[in-house]
Order: structure tokens, then C-alpha cells, then sequence
């Protein structure tokens, strides 16, 4: 076989390396504020431009996602650790085709497992980051040691805010909380700040301006901006119709809005130089830290 034979055998047998999926971590710093909101009309925005995305609530509290998505899971990540389900047993179809993993009591019982059963299930989560190409994960709010580990653990990080003074100040205490930690690495996590629920889109720069300010002035931390959402009626109708705003109302202000911040993040960069670690290589960082 002569030189350009093998090469072209070689490339003909090599696989393509696979991607890991697009990690995208939603918090804030105080309930309401409109994370889960965020969430899954994100979802079904990168949903609408040709993207597979999987939702894990990981939220502690009320699992509030599956209400808004109007889907009823049956399984949930505890039956894919001691059950033996499958990743894609335990995936809910939602709206538009997106996908939804509920954390259930899994997230909690997660803290007690073995080395080996770490190792089993990062390895197990790999088939997400080949089922998917963005993974949003909702976290619960505050600043509850779970959440810290998740924020921290991931390359990108939205913190979604409204312009209440107290959203601000709660804000603000995640991020010093964050700033505090010895495991959080300023250059591994990407920040960038939602403002929801704003009068204008003024109100929202204004919002990033003031939390950007003292974050800059006391803290060892950058965040960007990645936009706002107006504050819109049709959202509540929508948690109540139990259908995304993207689905339900896809004219409305607010849902041109989920389409603006999808559309600016597929053009950014995912993350900078750590790279993509994908799903399983968060849970590993989360979990492995707990050992
Ligand atoms: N842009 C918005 N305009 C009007 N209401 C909103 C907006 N975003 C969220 N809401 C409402 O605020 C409530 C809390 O939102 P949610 O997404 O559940 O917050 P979180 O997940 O942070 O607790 C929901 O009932 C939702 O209808
Ligand atoms: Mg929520």
C-alpha cells in the first residue's frame, strides 16, 4: 500500500471524534426570578434553530419545570443509578422535540455514591452528550452548597436577575459566595447575566451596569451581558396553560427575546480554553469533590 492509500484508509476509518454537549448552567440568587422560565425557552429557542437539547432540572425544591413543560415523567436520574434504566428510558419528550431528565431524589442520593459508582455513572452520562447538543441544567436558587457545586463545576453560567432591588443584592451574594470558593476557577466558568422581567431593554443594561459595578469593585470575578427579557403577561398565562411562552405565544415580545439571547449564544464562543468537559465530566467534578 503506498503512502496515499494508507492515508486515505486511515482517514476512512477513523470516527469522528465525538462532541461533547454544549453545558449550560441556569441559577439565580433568589427563587422567582424566573431560572426555570429561562430554562425551557432557551430550550425550545436552540430547540427552533436545529439544536437537540435536554433539560435536567436539577432543583431540589419543586420539580417546576416538568409543570411548565407539561410533561409527566415517569423516571427520573435515581432509576438510571440503582434501577437499571437506561439514559433514554428516563428522557420525558417535551415541546418541540426537546428533552427532559428529572433530577428527582437522584441529585440527593448522587452525594452517597461509591468511587465505582461515580465512575459508572459519569461514564453512563456520556451517552447524554451524544444524545444532545446544548444540555440546560436548572439549578435551584440561592446559594445552597448543591448549587455552588453545579455553578462552579460548569463552563457557562447564566444568572438570571430581575431589576428588584432585593434579585440585585441576592445576585450579588451568590457571586461573592462563588468568589470565596478555592475550587471555583474565574477562567474555567463563563458568567453572563439575563435581566428578566424589564420594562425596557434600558432597564436591563442598567441592571447589568449597577451589579457589574460592585462586582468589579469587590470581587475577583467577570461577568457579560448576555441581554433581558421584557416583562410579559403572556408568560404567566403560559405557566399556566402549562406550555412555554416559545411555544404557545412565538410572536410575543418575550419570546422574541429567548430568540435573540439563543441566537447571540450559538454565535459565542462556548466556553474558553478548558474547553467543552460535557455532562459527564461536570457530574465527575461535581461529585468527585464530595468523596
Ligand atoms: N419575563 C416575565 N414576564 C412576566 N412574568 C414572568 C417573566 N418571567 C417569569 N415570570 C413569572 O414569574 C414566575 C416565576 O418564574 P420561574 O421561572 O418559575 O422562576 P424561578 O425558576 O427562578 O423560581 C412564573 O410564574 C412566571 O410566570
Ligand atoms: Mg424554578
Amino acid at each position: 500500500m503506498d503512502q496515499a492509500t494508507a492515508l486515505r484508509e486511515l482517514v476512512r476509518n477513523s470516527k469522528p471524534t465525538p462532541i461533547n454537549a454544549r453545558v449550560i448552567t441556569v441559577t439565580s440568587g433568589k427563587g422567582g426570578v424566573g431560572k426555570s422560565s429561562v430554562a425551557v425557552n432557551l430550550a425550545i429557542a436552540f430547540a427552533k434553530q436545529g439544536r437537540r437539547v435536554i433539560i435536567l432540572d436539577a432543583d431540589f425544591g419543586l420539580a417546576n419545570v416538568e409543570v411548565m413543560l407539561g410533561v409527566r415523567p415517569t423516571s427520573n436520574l435515581a432509576d438510571l443509578m440503582f434501577r437499571n434504566k437506561s439514559i433514554k428510558d428516563i428522557i420525558t419528550e417535551g415541546p418541540n422535540g426537546i428533552g427532559f431528565i428529572s433530577g428527582g431524589s437522584g441529585i440527593q442520593e448522587m452525594t452517597n455514591l461509591s468511587k465505582e459508582q461515580l465512575i459508572n455513572l459519569s461514564a453512563r452520562l456520556t451517552e447524554l452528550d451524544e444524545l444532545s447538543d446544548i444540555i440546560i441544567i436548572d439549578t435551584g436558587a440561592g446559594i445552597s452548597d448543591a448549587v455552588m457545586e453545579f455553578v462552579m463545576a460548569s463552563s457557562e453560567v447564566l444568572l438570571v436577575a430581575t431589576p428588584e432591588p432585593t434579585s440585585i443584592t441576592d445576585a450579588y451574594a451568590l457571586l461573592k459566595t462563588l468568589n470565596k470558593k478555592t475550587a471555583f476557577v474565574k477562567e474555567h466558568s463563563k458568567i453572563q447575566l439575563i435581566a428578566n422581567r424589564v420594562g425596557d431593554p434600558d432597564e436591563g443594561l442598567e441592571l447589568y451596569n449597577k451589579l457589574s459595578l460592585v462586582v468589579g469593585k469587590f470581587l475577583d470575578i467577570s461577568i457579560s451581558y448576555l441581554g433581558s427579557v421584557p416583562k410579559d403577561n403572556l408568560m404567566v398565562k403560559s405557566v399556566m396553560m402549562q406550555k412555554p411562552v416559545m411555544a404557545s405565544y412565538p410572536e410575543s415580545q418575550a419570546a422574541r427575546s429567548f430568540e435573540n439571547l439563543a441566537s447571540k449564544m450559538l454565535g459565542l464562543e462556548p466556553v474558553a480554553p478548558s474547553g467543552r468537559r460535557g455532562i459527564a465530566g461536570l457530574f465527575f467534578s461535581v461529585l468527585g469533590r464530595r468523596q
